[in-house]
């Protein structure tokens, strides 16, 4: 693969920090004059301790509080990092794994939970009037980045198994020659933030031979990996990915912790040094307590352990979803239409016979004391109507399920068509 190709001309021109190199070099038989930081002696925290549900404790102190308080390596914490090399290839088994970096040989770097992720992997390859195919509506956190960047979008029809394959081979096809053509796939392939839609493997391998024919990189972002109601999972792109085209951020968000801000990029080596070089001059790294804390619970847990939690938090929102689809057929049969989420945290409602849902939303439900999120907010051309309305059933309890689409059912009933 020629990485060149995708890299903008301000990534291109990044060069690693001579400072930050010295951070991972220092062991005891060095004198260090080099780094910059703090005595961590000085520092006001004698100890940590995290109590876990299940009655265990993680307790960081001496040493380690020391490294946890101190300033880490951007790429993250080593340990961390061989930790989560061992899940990725256990779980995804990269077919690119062990080969040189210009064959697209495979690296992992901890991130700012994976939102600072897709943010550098959207600086690193796009620039103004670049074009990026993504699906009809797309998550905000990649639509607000991308848009005050002039990056123009190419959006594919999808159905209720994603991103419709023949769709985005014609658009290939037919692309304007005014404009550079596309090098960059957004997809969030499962459980998706607004739709809920997940894709299937047979329109996932359809959609890389694609890739592979147009030459474009695919970035992955599968915060809700962990969260697909069918326990056996997907296969990811990550393991179809025989180029190394793919960039796959995942998140423990949704799992152990929003607030902690951990997750990960696993992709080609050139491509992830490069975001690596942009967080030595943003964040510099990821929370060292968050990464030491998370490692510590890995730890105990083991692979297993973990995938087994996970499997429980699945389990959660399967049955949030199966409660919140009661709920929608008690009160809004023939009044809107809703998929059924294979996974993940959200309803996706279109409402009958009204062409945008802005106003209802924003003003009338709100207004009742019920929240939603209009469609348009994840419409590219956020101007556009949108019939649909984006429902999470994480937090709301089963009263407050019945109680909200209650009243989103009256005021469908009243509003003037
Ligand atoms: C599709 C998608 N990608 C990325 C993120 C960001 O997650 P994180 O908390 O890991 O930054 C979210 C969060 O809601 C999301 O829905």
């Amino acid at each position: 693969m020629n990485y060149d190709r995708f890299v903008n001309c301000v990534s291109s021109r990044r060069q690693p920090s001579l400072v930050r190199d010295f951070s991972g070099q220092v062991t005891p038989d060095h004198v260090s004059f080099a780094g910059g930081c703090p005595n961590p002696d000085m520092f006001p925290f004698a100890s940590v301790t995290v109590a876990l549900k299940d009655g265990r404790n993680l307790k960081i102190d001496g040493d380690l509080l020391k490294k946890s308080l101190q300033y880490g390596s951007s790429e993250g914490l080593p340990e961390l990092i061989n930790w989560l090399k061992v899940m990725q290839k256990t779980l995804h088994n990269p077919p690119t794994w062990t080969n040189k970096p210009e064959q697209g040989g495979t690296e992992l770097c901890i991130t700012t939970g994976s939102q600072e992720a897709l943010s550098k992997v959207c600086g690193m390859l796009l620039t103004n009037d670049d074009t990026i195919i993504t699906n009809s509506y797309v998550y905000t956190g990649v639509l607000d980045n991308l848009r005050p960047m002039g990056v123009r979008f190419l959006t594919i029809e999808s159905d209720e198994s994603g991103m419709l394959p023949a769709a985005l081979f014609k658009a290939l096809s037919s692309f304007q020659p005014t404009h550079r053509p596309p090098r960059v796939i957004y997809i969030v392939p499962n459980a998706a933030n607004p739709t809920g839609v997940t894709l299937t493997l047979e329109r996932k391998e359809l959609i890389y031979q694609i890739a592979k024919e147009f030459d474009l990189l695919i970035i992955e972002d599968d915060p809700y990996y962990f969260l697909q109601f069918n326990k056996s999972r997907i296969p990811s792109f990550l393991s179809l990915d025989t180029d190394g085209r793919v960039l796959r951020a995942d998140s423990f968000s949704k799992v152990l912790s929003a607030g902690l801000r951990l997750g990960f990029l696993t992709g080609p080596k050139m491509l992830v040094h490069n975001v690596i070089l942009h967080v030595q001059v943003s964040t510099m790294h990821c929370n060292m307590l968050s990464q030491v804390l998370v490692l510590q619970l890995l730890q105990i847990w083991g692979l297993e352990g973990f995938l087994e939690y996970t499997n429980k938090v699945s389990d959660f929102y399967q049955g949030q979803r199966d409660l919140m689809m009661e709920s929608a057929h008690r009160w809004l049969n023939g009044l809107a239409e809703w998929n059924n989420p294979q996974g993940g945290m959200f309803l996706w409602i279109k409402l009958a016979g009204i062409t945008d849902t802005y106003d209802l939303v924003m003003r009338k439900a709100r207004d009742n004391k019920v929240l939603f999120v209009p469609g348009r907010a994840f419409l590219p051309d956020n101007t556009m109507p949108s019939p649909y309305v984006r429902a999470s059933y994480s937090l709301p309890s089963q009263l407050q399920m019945d109680k909200g689409l209650k009243i989103l059912a009256e005021l469908l009933k009243n509003v003037e068509r």
